[in-house]
């Protein structure tokens, strides 16, 4: 199997991804922690009214065992995976309006394409994620990978009130063996094509 282009790696879906023990634990770990301490060891990401909680690889071995192989089967990569798995809420708790403007992930000069593996999950709802206007109404364990260097994606806005939360479990990697490194003009076209988005589609 070859390696895919990431460059010009398109969208994909998969549904009910993960096992359910491995989305129990998970949950089960993240509201343990807030029952006990409510938010407060949580990093808060003010621009996006979201708690960041990084998912810890001891707890949860299994399930980053699982990631690695999936991700090896679907895009031929070896991942180290050890830290980088993040579980969010979004929520107005944080003290910030939730949301995800239209954006590429910045990389910087010395950093490579980056693909993104996202799931919502323990939301009943659905907050769809716009990939260059092509819209993903996704449930609950359905996993989408796509490039978010080169890709622009936002998700509507969405009302949140009171306790409303929005979790989604996220990680980004990249071929450490071929990293592809994003061309200096093309970061201008995207925060042109950004800018755009910004002022006429998001809403
Ligand atoms: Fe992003």
């Amino acid at each position: 199997m070859n390696n895919i282009n990431i460059e010009s790696f398109e969208p994909i879906v998969i549904k009910d991804f993960l096992p359910n023990e491995y989305i129990d634990q998970l949950v089960e770990d993240f509201e343990s922690q807030i029952n006990n301490n409510k938010y407060s060891n949580f990093k808060i990401n003010e621009y996006m009214g979201m708690f960041m909680h990084e998912v810890d690889f001891k707890k949860h071995h299994e399930l980053f065992n699982y990631l690695k192989i999936k991700i090896k089967e679907i895009f031929n990569m070896d991942l180290k995976i050890s830290s980088g798995l993040q579980y969010l809420r979004y929520s107005k708790e944080t003290g910030f309006e939730p949301n995800l403007r239209p954006h590429v992930d910045k990389v910087y000069k010395d950093q490579p394409h980056m693909i993104s593996f996202s799931l919502s999950i323990n939301n009943n709802k659905s907050w769809p994620i716009y990939i260059n206007k092509i819209k993903y109404d996704l449930k609950d364990n359905d996993a989408l990978f796509f490039n978010v260097t080169n890709n622009l994606h936002w998700r509507p806005k969405m009302e949140f009130i009171g306790k409303d939360f929005f979790d989604v479990l996220v990680f980004r990697f990249y071929d450490y063996e071929n990293p592809i490194f994003l061309p200096e003009e093309l970061q201008q076209k995207l925060e042109n094509e950004r800018v755009d988005l910004f002022l006429n589609y998001y809403h």
